[in-house]
């Protein structure tokens, strides 16, 4: 059978493209443009969509400046030193990490000296065996402690909005308190609940285990089963999955959906829930962008790495509201749906 003439002609075309194509992404083999700088972006919980989101802002920054994103899950201890080392290995100049526990951070800061990696610290702060913030580790961050006001103020707002009264509503936080960005949030959750003038004893924390929804839910439904006679329930956390699995609870505590007002924080992991087509007791989330904290962390790394200009130490990051009204329009315009 004969070659029809437009595939005779299209096929050298096409190898002429992808020969050009090849020469140009590896610079190496072409022996004159410089390999790109690689630098490594870990995370503690790489299944929540927060992080995916941050990954995704790494990678857009990496287009960007040309560099490459090594993305690593590092879920405990061992995996994170673990990594380090196939980061130092790989010929990487530095990384950004959300460490899975904090107290690593004086570890982490040792192995990375040694290796000559230089780090920036994302979500959640080194701090050293005293519990202080390794201050000279750059971080960004929440603006954790205004982030939760204003999770507690839209609580109080929703609550009046639908007439409820103090007797017979209550506030379940659900807490992590030894990580501090997660304190300073349900700390200041609470704070402005009280603030609105919702009486200091009917605000209930509930601890978590795990930062999961398993771990939410199982701290909520303890409480609960305690608090009877109470109405209306106002639910709050650290993160959206944190009011995700206090929500669960409500519901298979018997509380309809609309005797709940539950707000999250991060607004990245609760696009599903949002889109339910009826509404759940998840009202809303304080959404903060995940895919700009993965680029800006990643652009100053570079920056570093390349050129020495050395991160600012403290930088923080500000939060919007979105419920099932306006959470489509924001996140399209933030790029995350
Ligand atoms: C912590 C939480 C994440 C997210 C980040 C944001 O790491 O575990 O869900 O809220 O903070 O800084």
């Amino acid at each position: 059978m004969n070659t029809p003439r437009w595939l005779a002609l299209a096929l050298p075309l096409a190898f002429a493209t992808f020969a050009g194509c090849s020469k140009k992404s590896s610079p190496g083999a072409a022996g004159n443009a410089p390999a790109p700088i690689k630098l490594g972006f870990l995370v503690k919980q790489p299944e929540e969509p927060w992080f995916q989101y941050e990954w995704k802002g790494a990678d857009k920054a990496g287009k960007k400046y040309g560099f490459e994103v090594i993305k690593i899950g590092v879920p405990d201890g061992e995996k994170t030193l673990a990594a380090i080392d196939s980061l130092a290995a790989n010929g990487a100049k530095g990384f950004v990490i959300c460490t899975p526990d904090v107290r690593l951070g004086p570890a982490i800061v040792a192995k990375s000296k040694v290796a000559g990696l230089k780090v920036i610290a994302v979500d959640d702060r080194f701090v050293d065996a005293e519990g202080r913030f390794i201050e000279e580790v750059p971080y960004l961050g929440m603006s954790a402690s205004k982030i939760g006001h204003l999770s507690g103020s839209t609580l109080a707002a929703e609550m009046k909005r639908r007439g409820w009264s103090d007797d017979d509503t209550a506030a379940c936080i659900v807490t992590f308190e030894e990580l501090d960005t997660a304190r300073e949030r349900t700390n200041g959750i609470i704070a402005a609940l009280k603030e609105s003038g919702f009486p200091a004893d009917h605000i209930f924390k509930a601890p978590q285990k795990t930062t999961d929804i398993p771990g939410s839910f199982d701290a909520a439904n303890a409480l609960l089963a305690q608090k009877t006679g109470i109405k209306h329930w106002l639910v709050a956390g650290m993160n959206d999955t944190a009011t995700l699995g206090a929500v669960r609870a409500t519901e298979g505590n018997g509380y309809a959906a609309a005797d709940v007002i539950g707000v999250g924080i991060n607004g990245t992991d609760c696009v599903d829930e949002l889109r339910k087509p009826s509404p759940t007791g998840f009202y809303g989330s304080i959404y903060v962008s995940a895919v700009q904290e993965g680029f800006r962390t990643t652009e100053m790394l570079y920056h570093w790495a390349k050129d020495g200009t050395k991160p600012p130490l403290d930088t923080r990051t500000e939060g919007q509201l979105i419920t099932r009204e306006n959470f489509e329009k924001v996140l399209k315009s933030e790029g995350v749906l």
